[in-house]
């Protein structure tokens, strides 16, 4: 056993280290948080810390995503790197401080209770809402990264480990990072004493791991959760004395999340051809013709969220929001292409979030630098000596871009409908909020629509949970996940040609 530092600006935590232990799985049990984006397969390079002391030599790995100059600076990936002996190791801050305030967030102080509290556990981000019980009002929202990213970004690596005996660890960081999103809320002591109730939603996967239900089943045809009841529980966040209702799932991957949306979105008294899409990593898309609810969830959006992006990040200072050509310094058509960025708090660009990604490409597509294949000239486009977008992060957009238009296809074809036919057209999702439409709608992601008939909404998943603090749409939406009904996108023999064509620009 060796003496091992970790760590987090001016904070530092000693543990003991085996020796060959990973740095990542030591980052883990010190209580400190790092995300593992690809599980630790080596294939994101985006655990990176500074480490010296007694470590192992670097592996392929490693050599692929950090220079020589770097490595002698100390710089390693923590899921490759082993510790040999006493060691030190500094977690980058952005490591650690991915949590962001919702932007329209009040002061709480002289909030009176009792509350609620609304839970979107999503698969990337977890967002928190305080809602006050006598009126139904919500007050703040405040989100974090969910802490189950350190068994990868996705929900399959996820489930492969619950299903590898670390199911109590994952049901303990989702818990946690419930906790914390609440935390952030900054309620004073009297306060939390005044929550009463909270709902949660998400997706099968999240509701599983989260109930520590077993997950098997969602990871074989036909892919279906083993419990999709509602439940009312009293011990699944700060110990005792919430009351958490746990609302059911509607299908498949299609969780509570989904039905929040149809909630606050109104699916059940639509009479006209309506649809929504919410933008998340797993990216679920509903529509109803006024009689019947179809939906369906598509793997479509860690790249969205940043993750799998060479320079992605969330939708945090220093990210690129939108990109735009900068018609000023363009006096000539030959000129060289001078862009613009919006980015988040001004200032230096650090990094790219979904709708800049999106916006990005989309600019670079008119601007002749990517075909319709996809096919970006030069592998590398750079917008600052750091941040670049590549030809994988493209290759990102058209797998998402493919998923969600094809779903929506089937979905579409399935009642008879014509995309023509929609009367609304709702993008939603923390990312989906802040999109352009006219980079969706350019690039394809949506429908070719009138542009008034597409509508952004910041977050319908965690407004409809809100809805369902209330006991009679508690009730309601029981009724309503019987009634939608879940599509498996990959039993229709169609989804795969369709999801191949719509990946073109
Ligand atoms: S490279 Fe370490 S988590 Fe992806």
């Amino acid at each position: 056993m060796a003496k091992i530092k970790i760590r987090v600006e001016k904070e530092t935590v000693e543990v003991c280290g085996k020796k060959g232990e990973l740095i990542a799985d030591l980052v883990l049990g010190s209580g400190f948080f790092m995300e593992r984006p690809c599980a630790g397969r080596g294939s994101c390079g985006k655990c990176r810390v500074i480490a010296r002391g007694a470590l192992s030599k670097p592996g392929p790995a490693e050599l692929k995503f950090i220079s020589k100059k770097n490595f002698k600076a100390g710089l390693r990936l923590a899921c490759q790197a082993r510790v040999m002996g006493e060691a030190e190791i500094s977690l980058p801050t952005g490591a650690v401080v991915t949590d962001k305030i919702f932007s329209g967030a009040y002061p709480v102080e002289s909030l009176k209770g009792p509350f609620g509290i609304a839970v979107d556990l999503g698969t990337t981000t977890v967002a928190a809402f305080l809602v006050t019980l006598r009126d139904g009002i919500i007050h703040k929202g405040n989100a974090v990264l969910n802490q189950q990213t350190g068994f990868g970004a996705e929900v399959i690596s996820r489930m492969e480990a619950a299903c590898q005996g670390r199911s109590k660890d994952l049901k303990r960081l989702g818990r946690e990072s419930i906790e914390k999103a609440i935390s952030g809320l900054g309620l004073n002591r009297g306060q939390l004493k005044e929550i009463k109730r909270a709902v949660v939603v998400g997706n099968s996967a999240m509701h599983h791991l989260l109930l520590g239900l077993p997950v098997e089943s969602l990871m074989k045809l036909p892919f279906q959760p083993i419990d999709r009841k509602d439940r009312k529980i009293n011990t699944l966040v700060f110990g005792t004395g919430i009351e958490v209702w746990v609302p059911p799932l509607i299908g498949g991957f299609v969780g509570s999340d989904a039905l929040s949306c149809l909630i606050y979105l109104g699916f059940a008294t639509r009479k006209k051809p309506f649809a929504a899409v919410d933008l998340g990593t797993n990216g679920e898309v509903m529509v109803t013709d006024g009689k019947e609810i179809l939906v369906a969830s598509t793997a479509a959006g860690p790249a969205f969220e940043g993750v799998n992006i060479d320079c992605g990040m969330r939708a945090g200072r220093g990210a690129i929001t939108s990109a735009r050509r900068n018609e000023k310094s363009q006096t000539r058509e030959s000129a060289p292409l001078k862009i613009e960025l919006e980015v988040i708090g001004g200032g230096k660009a650090k990094g790219i979030a979904g709708s800049g990604l999106l916006s990005l490409v989309n600019l670079f597509r008119k601007e002749g630098k990517i075909d319709a294949t996809g096919r970006m000239r030069g592998g590398k486009i750079f917008l600052n000596r750091q941040v670049y977008l590549s030809q994988s992060d493209v290759r990102e957009v058209q797998k998402a871009k493919g998923a969600i238009r094809a779903a929506m296809e089937v979905l579409l074809r399935r009642l008879n409908l014509k995309a023509d036919d929609l009367d609304e057209l709702v993008l939603t999702g923390s990312f989906g909020a802040r999109i352009e439409v006219g980079d969706a709608l350019e690039l394809g992601l949506t429908p070719a629509l009138s542009r008034d008939r597409i509508k952004v909404f910041a977050n319908a998943a965690g407004m409809g949970c809100g809805m369902m603090l209330k006991r009679e749409s508690f009730e309601f939406a029981r009724d309503l996940a019987r009634k939608a009904e879940h599509v498996e996108l990959y039993a229709d023999p169609d989804f795969i040609d369709r999801f191949i064509e719509n990946m073109r620009f």
